[in-house]
Order: C-alpha cells, then sequence, then structure tokens
C-alpha cells in the first residue's frame, strides 16, 4: 500500500528530467548578449537606433546575432529562406521602428508562433546592438 505514492514520485521525477532534456540543446536557448561597453539605455524603449554605425554595438551585435537570431534569419544574416533576409531591412528610422516592434513582440500566425518574442529575453541594449550589425550588412 506505501508503494503507490512512492511510484508516482519517481515518475514525476521521469517527467521533469526528460521535459529539461527537450530544452537542454544549446541553440535554442536564448544566448546572453554581453553589452559592456555601450552606453545603457534605461526602460523606455528607443524609436530610433542611438547606437547607428557605432563600431562597439557591430562587434556586439554579430556575436549576438549570431547566437540568437542566425538559426532562422541565417549566418551572417543572409537568409537560407527559413525566415525573411533581414538585409533588406530598410535603413534608418523606417525600419528601426519595424525591428524594434518585431522583435519585442516576435510573430504568431494563427496561433503558430513562427519567431518568439525577444523583450524581458535579451536587453534593449543588446537588441539595438543587433540592428547596428543588421545595417551593416544591408543590401538594396
Ligand atoms: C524561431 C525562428 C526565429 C528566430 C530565432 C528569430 N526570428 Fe525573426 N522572424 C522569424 C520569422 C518566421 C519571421 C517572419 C514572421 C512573419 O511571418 O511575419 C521573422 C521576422 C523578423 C523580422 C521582420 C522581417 C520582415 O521583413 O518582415 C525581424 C526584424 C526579425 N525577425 C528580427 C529577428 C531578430 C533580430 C532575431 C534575434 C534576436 C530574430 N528575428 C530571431 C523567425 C525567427
Amino acid at each position: 500500500m506505501k508503494a503507490a505514492p512512492l511510484k508516482g514520485g519517481l515518475l514525476a521525477v521521469g517527467l521533469v528530467l526528460s521535459v529539461s532534456a527537450a530544452f537542454g540543446h544549446g541553440d535554442v536557448q536564448p544566448q546572453p548578449v554581453d553589452t559592456t561597453g555601450l552606453a545603457p539605455l534605461g526602460d523606455a524603449w528607443r524609436e530610433e537606433n542611438p547606437y547607428r554605425g557605432d563600431a562597439k554595438a557591430i562587434a556586439i551585435g554579430d556575436s549576438g546575432f549570431n547566437q540568437n537570431c542566425a538559426r532562422c534569419h541565417g549566418l551572417q544574416v543572409i537568409s537560407g529562406g527559413l525566415a525573411p533576409d533581414l538585409r533588406y531591412l530598410p535603413l534608418g528610422k523606417e525600419g528601426d521602428e519595424y525591428f524594434v516592434e518585431r522583435v519585442r513582440h516576435g510573430a504568431t500566425t494563427n496561433g503558430v508562433m513562427k519567431m518568439p518574442a525577444f523583450e524581458g529575453v535579451l536587453s534593449q541594449e543588446a537588441l539595438w546592438a543587433i540592428r547596428t550589425y543588421i545595417e551593416a550588412k544591408h543590401e538594396e
């Protein structure tokens, strides 16, 4: 009679282990981006890229993009077709507004999550650094 609850407990442990194994693939976990050296931006979201053209932001954005975005948008921002090719995103404020809206909220169509939301996952500094890198890769 005492065996039943114990069995249930073991089952639960097994479930927890398999769930963490499913999330254990490194490329699916958001990777932290070290933004040391960039001007802090505070909590209010900017409408325009505060780092445009900044070499340090481009370097930080390169690493941040290739770790967090490239598995869908392609290494070096060259899309393999899974997701839009961000080299063609408009330059300047027009592209900034579109960028920030999309990265903060992600993209869900008909209940299917196509792109995760990055607000609260990556900092505003990290996301604008990624935007700076994308602009540096821009093509017409
Ligand atoms: C799981 C795959 C995935 C990841 C990871 C991902 N995206 Fe996306 N992203 C997509 C898809 C799919 C779309 C197109 C969504 C749609 O249908 O509008 C998209 C759209 C966008 C757009 C709008 C482009 C356009 O032309 O419509 C931007 C900007 C963008 N992503 C930036 C990023 C950035 C920056 C990162 C990393 C911080 C990122 N994405 C990570 C899949 C992803």
